[in-house]
């Protein structure tokens, strides 16, 4: 499948809903790029750990600036890049261009994906599902499952399971500024995230089981991976 193949209808499936719409402008609004500048290193690192096979297609689901997606191309995987913000795409192009690696990059919705079924060898999601509410989270999780291929992985990184208990979550100042600019976070937290998996899976008829975590920072983030049949 080329990589024209793969984005195709992509302007079409980023539908106008009031949510979606919402949700884009908020990341279109401020300078997320700056932020993404500052742990450049770590998602470089993060995708190294993975060992990723040349040639393989990944999907960075909210690649933002293309953080993981270049690193990832780096090491010779036909990357594709998909984000709500046009203004990030904009940057990951331009990011990508810079060091001249061929990227897709897309700007789409994660929920309703513009990507055939089976598609990709893995997907990464790194910090997406604690921005969505609920309904949101699922939709992407059904979608980042229905496009990987049987026997590709999914690769979550986000808040800890026990964010909520960590010494750095009871620090109140750090919990108020948290609380405010995270509002879905505690709806993140009160879901175990591999049977909301599990859930997700069977609805798009698939199965996916965890195959390795490692908690970070004293539990506050956790990388899993996850193996879709
Ligand atoms: C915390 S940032 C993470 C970006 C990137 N993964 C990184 O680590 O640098 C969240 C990203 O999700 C994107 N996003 C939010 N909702 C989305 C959706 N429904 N579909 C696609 N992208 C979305 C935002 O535009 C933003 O780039």
């Amino acid at each position: 499948m080329t990589t024209s193949n793969i984005s195709e209808n992509i302007s079409e499936t980023a539908a106008a809903d009031p949510l979606t719409e919402r949700v884009r402008a908020t990341w279109t609004a401020g300078d997320f790029g700056r932020i993404a500048k500052g742990y450049e290193r770590g998602a470089g690192e993060f995708i190294a750990r993975l060992n990723i096979d040349v040639g393989e297609r990944v999907l960075d689901v909210a690649t933002g600036t293309g953080n993981l997606a270049l690193p990832a191309a780096r090491g010779g995987a036909f990357v594709t890049g998909v984000d709500i913000a046009p203004n990030l795409i904009d940057q990951a192009k331009l990011n990508a261009e810079q060091e001249g690696l061929e990227i897709t990059f897309d700007v789409g919705d994660a929920e309703q994906l513009g990507y055939a079924d089976k598609t990709f060898d893995t997907a990464v999601l790194f910090f997406l599902l604690h921005e969505l509410p609920a309904a949101s989270r699922r939709a992407t999780l059904r979608e980042a499952i229905r496009v990987l291929k049987p026997g590709g992985q999914l690769l979550i990184s986000e808040y800890g399971e026990h964010g909520r208990t960590h010494w750095l979550h009871r620090f109140p100042p750090f919990r108020a500024v948290l609380t405010r600019a995270e509002p879905f976070l505690g709806g993140f937290w009160k879901e175990n995230l591999s049977d909301v998996l599990h859930e997700c899976a069977q609805q798009v008829g698939r199965r996916i089981e965890l195959e390795e975590g490692t908690d970070i920072f004293g539990g506050f983030y956790r990388v899993r991976r996850y193996r879709a049949q």
